[in-house]
């Protein structure tokens, strides 16, 4: 059987996730960020995450030459910003109306994320027309009582329970 990249993209539709975006900077110090849901938990002891991150993306040089990233999870509240970053806007800092502040690995931290993570690059792994970003974690930060936003077949959605 081949399996199309349309049928794969909707099979994989069916596993519900949160929302990220992740921010890193580039070269030239400028803050970049894509929206991801690909995020996921690695290790916990040593503390690490990954994220798949398309080889065709725009900021694809920041994640993987420079060697920090902060992975932002977006609250119920935060489509707007799920959008922004999803978007092939060439600066997504310059026009942006969303607060953020620069966490201590320099990447953007956004106001309004329930959980944040910086990390360190840990490892750069091939992965289709994908490329797999390993990161260890050197700092968290958690909401209590939040209420992510999520992900299912294409459409936003909120916790019903
Ligand atoms: C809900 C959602 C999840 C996404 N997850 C990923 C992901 O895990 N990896 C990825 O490379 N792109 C993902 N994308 C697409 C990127 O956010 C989008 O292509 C972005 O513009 C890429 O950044 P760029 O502007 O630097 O090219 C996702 C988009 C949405 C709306």
């Amino acid at each position: 059987m081949t399996v199309t990249p349309r049928e794969m993209r909707d099979a994989m539709g069916c596993f519900a996730t949160g929302i990220t975006v992740i921010t890193a900077q580039d070269a030239n110090g400028r803050h970049v960020g894509l929206t991801a849901n690909s995020f996921n938990s690695v290790s916990l002891e040593p503390p690490l995450v990954l994220f798949s991150l398309d080889r065709r993306a725009n900021c694809v040089d920041a994640f993987t030459l420079e060697m920090a990233f902060t992975v932002n999870v977006l609250g119920v509240e935060q489509q707007a910003v799920s959008n922004h970053f999803a978007s092939k806007a060439d600066d997504k800092f310059a026009d942006m109306d969303f607060a953020w502040q620069t966490g201590d690995n320099g990447c953007a931290m956004l106001d309004g994320a329930i959980a944040s993570f910086e990390c360190v690059t840990e490892a750069v792994h091939e992965g289709g027309d994908h490329v797999i970003i390993v990161g260890r974690v050197t700092h968290l930060n958690q909401v209590e009582d939040a209420s992510p936003l999520l992900y299912f077949q294409g459409r936003y959605a909120a916790l019903d329970c």
